[in-house]
């Protein structure tokens, strides 16, 4: 039996824009997917998924017909079951074992579809464990470029590969096309805040790209998010210092009425970021795909976080340190 983690994270700038070749800032926050993997010898797979967020459920399959023979949201199965299949597909491949199956217990406090990169850490974490089961220690580069793979096929080919390398190397880094590195980042005051809702990530994505397809504008905007993005990296690279604070919560600021305007937020994503500015916070923009789900803020003080913790928009709110850690194997 082997357990792997590894952490969700936030967009400091650049989510979407990465899709087109623009470079993006993920930086991986404390919020972990723990995945327990035990191999069986029936070829099959048994999926055991809590989350913190959601009602648990288990779903066994590798029947005859496909039939998981549970009753749980349509959303939530297809999350348990392709990014979970996909990994685990990816570990066999790995490991030269095709027929291998397993137990797969997946432990989350990562809300799914809001913006933290849930699948993403499922999926590290899963193709960690599964292929150190078999024998086989991967790499956290090959564990982030076989997690992209998983999230290429299961979003339509709609991915980058921002949130799986950030969610298998830890800490800040850089994505632009297959370019990714990881980044010298201070600790920075993150704040979240979430409405409780979530997004389609490869419906957000489509729809960016028909806009960008349609308006010169809407292309200008895109490429107007990698200009932000290539301004904040210099920021990053100093001392994070209240200068650099306040500069970067301007460009998150710009980040996020960019992101607006190319129709990926929503009035609790607004609402949120508005909480964030006017409790004083640096700077505040929606994170991930957008249409429902999380913001990020800078904010040192607890002000962000009461305020936002007061807002009709806000289910939760919470401090989010920067996890040095990626991926994890223990
Ligand atoms: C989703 O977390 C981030 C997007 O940029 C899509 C992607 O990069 O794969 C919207």
């Amino acid at each position: 039996m082997v357990t792997a983690s590894a952490p969700g994270k936030v967009y400091l700038f650049g989510e979407h824009a990465v899709v087109y070749g623009e470079p993006a800032i993920p930086c991986a926050v404390e919020r972990r997917a723990t995945v327990t993997v035990e191999e069986r010898t029936d070829g099959r797979l048994r999926v055991d998924a809590q989350d913190l967020e959601i009602e648990g459920f288990t779903v066994e399959y590798g029947t005859v017909d496909g039939d998981p023979g549970v009753e749980v949201p349509t959303e939530l199965l297809e999350a348990a079951t392709e990014y979970v299949d996909g990994a685990v597909e990816q570990a066999r491949d790995a490991a030269g074992a095709p027929g291998a199956g397993f137990d797969v217990a997946v432990e989350s406090d990562i809300p799914l579809g809001a913006g933290l990169g849930s699948s993403a850490a499922v999926v590290v974490a899963t193709i960690a464990a599964a292929a150190a089961e078999l024998g086989v220690t991967l790499d956290p580069r090959e564990v982030a470029d076989r997690a992209y793979r998983v999230e290429l096929e299961v979003q339509n080919g709609q991915a980058s590969r921002a949130d799986t390398f950030c969610s298998a190397m830890g800490g800040a880094v850089r994505v632009e096309g297959d370019d990714c590195r990881t980044l010298d980042a201070p600790d920075l005051p993150f704040v979240i805040g979430y409405d409780g809702g979530s997004g389609n990530t490869g419906e957000l994505v489509a729809r960016v790209r028909s806009l960008r397809e349609e308006y010169g504008f809407a292309a200008d905007t895109v490429a107007a998010i990698g200009d932000v993005v290539r301004a904040g990296e210099s920021v990053l690279g100093g001392d994070g210092d209240e200068a650099s604070l306040a500069e970067l919560g301007r460009l998150m600021d710009f980040d996020h009425g960019l992101l607006e305007a190319l129709g990926v937020s929503s009035r609790s994503l607004d609402e949120m970021v508005w909480a964030a500015r006017e409790a004083g916070a640096h700077g505040a923009k929606l994170t991930g795909a957008g249409g429902a789900g999380c913001i990020v803020a800078l904010d040192e003080t607890p002000e962000t976080e009461t305020a936002l913790s007061y807002s009709k928009s806000c289910e939760q709110a919470f401090r989010a340190e920067l996890a040095r850690e990626g991926v994890v194997v223990s």
